[in-house]
């Protein structure tokens, strides 16, 4: 079975998440849901990061020690990957022991092997971004080319990696490996940056004085470990690096790392060094998604705009939520947040066109066949759903959409059988086919339509789970998480020895929002 390893970045525990963050994890989860239903092995790893001033800073505003803090935001973290379905099969942490111990290992693999120094750092450094910035950067901005706050200059000792040495080794890599960035915009934002800038060492150690809060610096105990140095390292500890090395052997390359496009950098250019310096091969794919915004200004909490997923899903439930961020942008683009935009996603493609179509089809079944159709002897697929069922061209283009992450073309696709089948009622008219008794026509185009809302079923499982079962639910089937599979052919033969559907109608999947 061939191995399908993603990973989303680690959150900052200094705050409770927000919409950005959410979507994140519900990309990632949908690209890891649809590689197990492509018959692919898949470890999905998630977590928090939980180093650096920031936090200290956020526990003694909120009054409490910084443990308690931290505890307190990671279960904020948990509680909302349960609410929105995320299937990770690991929640990492960075204050775990064994990535602690990964983090020193590696620094004190690569001072052996002469790639880390001591010398006097003199630059700018922003707290909230825990990022360093030079002269010309700050003064360009105007402040932290990040979050435009004022930046303050410091000098002080500190230790750092040659990521200079291996400047000429990733632009040979990134020109070699054009997979290795995306999207192709973000791929030449780095070579443009590359060519455009020579490779600065990177400072990774923190005087204790000034941040208190992080790993201890292998080499040197009056200093911490930067805390990106320490973050990155989560995608190999939390594979086995360190601690079981036929794990990750077994796991790494990563096949995707999925980040928002602010942390390109860190990840297309400061990582594959660092793994480099490692020995370690790169991951084959960091893909940097947009941002969401509200009128045009980046959800963030520094902004003051954020979205709290948590309550925002009260109030439309989980899977529609994540339909919306799914459906709502191509994924790489920016988006645009509205509660405008929400409901009219969730009124028209799931309210109207996907719910009516599974209350009609169920209520017919109920009225028509006392909610159970058996298998016509006779039944052909109808020539209008020839192009959606089986090994057809919907699979096909819903492979081929999936694959290339693009989640509104392979949605648009799933409509497009949707719309089918509703067309189909009124064509077939059923309530004259019931006035003149035609009980067999009747029951094949029944059937033909509960076969179409089961295999939308399928397609729509990674996007909205805990729907595509209880639509199963509600046909009689049972959608088992662990087998289900795209394998049509495979399913589809499942159909022919099915013998009936039995329904059970449930409460409306999709209720209206009301717009006022
Ligand atoms: N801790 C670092 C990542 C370390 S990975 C080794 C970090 N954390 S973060 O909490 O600030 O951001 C996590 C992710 O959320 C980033 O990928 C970021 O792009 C994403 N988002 C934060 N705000 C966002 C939006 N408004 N829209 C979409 N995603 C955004 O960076």
């Amino acid at each position: 079975m061939e191995k399908y390893y993603l990973t989303t970045p680690l959150y900052y525990v200094n705050a409770s998440p927000h919409i950005g963050h959410a979507y994140t994890n519900v990309i990632s989860d949908c690209a890891a849901r649809f590689n197990r239903l492509n018959n692919k092995e898949v470890f999905f790893l998630t977590g928090t990061d939980e180093h650096g001033e920031k936090i200290k800073k956020a526990a003694e505003q909120a009054g409490v020690d910084t443990e308690t803090f931290i505890e307190e935001k990671v279960l904020v973290f948990k509680d909302l990957w349960k609410k929105l379905h995320i299937s990770e099969h690991f929640f990492i942490r960075t204050s775990q022991k064994f990535h602690v111990d990964v983090v020193q290992k590696a620094i004190k693999f690569l001072s052996d092997k002469g790639d880390i120094y001591k010398s006097e750092y003199e630059g700018y450094y922003c707290i909230p971004c825990e990022s360093f910035w030079t002269k010309t950067q700050v003064q360009e901005a105007g402040g932290c080319p990040e979050c435009k706050r004022n930046i303050e200059k410091i000098v002080e000792e500190n230790y750092f990696f040659k990521l200079s040495k291996y400047s000429g080794w990733l632009k040979n890599y990134i020109r070699d490996n054009p997979d290795f960035i995306k999207p192709k915009i973000r791929y030449n934002e780095v070579v443009g940056f590359l060519e455009n800038n020579s490779l600065e060492d990177l400072c990774i150690s923190r005087p204790k004085r000034r941040v208190s809060w992080g790993i201890d610096f292998p080499l040197d105990d009056k200093y911490v470990v930067y805390v990106w140095f320490d973050a990155l390292l989560n995608y190999i500890s939390g594979v086995g690096f360190g601690t079981d090395k036929d794990k990750f052997k077994k796991w790494w390359p990563a096949d995707i790392q999925f980040i928002g496009k602010d942390i390109l950098r860190h990840h297309a250019v400061v990582w594959p060094v660092m793994l480099k310096a490692l020995d370690i091969e790169p991951p084959r794919t960091v893909f940097a998604h947009g941002w969401w915004k509200i009128e045009a200004v980046k959800i963030s909490k520094s902004k003051g705009n954020i979205v709290n997923p948590l309550e925002l899903m009260e109030q439309i439930g989980a899977d529609s939520l994540r339909y919306f961020l799914l459906r709502e942008i191509t994924i790489g683009m920016d988006g645009n947040y509205s509660w405008e935009g929400i409901v009219n996603r969730i009124n028209s493609d799931l309210a109207n066109d996907f719910g009516n179509l599974i209350f009609r089809v169920l209520n017919m079944t109920e009225k028509y066949f006392q909610a159970k159709v058996n298998c016509p002897v006779e039944w052909r697929v109808p020539p209008e759903f020839a192009p959606f069922v089986g090994d057809s061209d919907l699979k096909q283009a819903y492979m081929k959409s999936m694959n290339a992450l693009d989640f509104p073309a392979a949605l648009e696709k799933v409509w497009g059988f949707i719309k089918i089948m509703n067309k189909y009622i009124e064509d077939m008219k059923p309530w004259i086919l019931w006035k003149e008794k035609d009980i067999e026509k009747l029951c094949s185009f029944l059937w033909s339509l509960l076969e179409g809302i089961r295999i939308v079923s399928v397609y729509i499982f990674p996007f909205m789970p805990r729907t595509a079962c209880s639509i199963a639910g509600q046909l009689g089937c049972r959608l088992d998480e662990s087998r289900i599979s795209l394998d049509m052919s495979k399913d589809y033969n499942v159909y022919w020895t099915r013998k009936s559907f039995e329904t059970k109608k449930g409460l409306p999947l999709f209720p209206r929002i009301d717009v006022n």
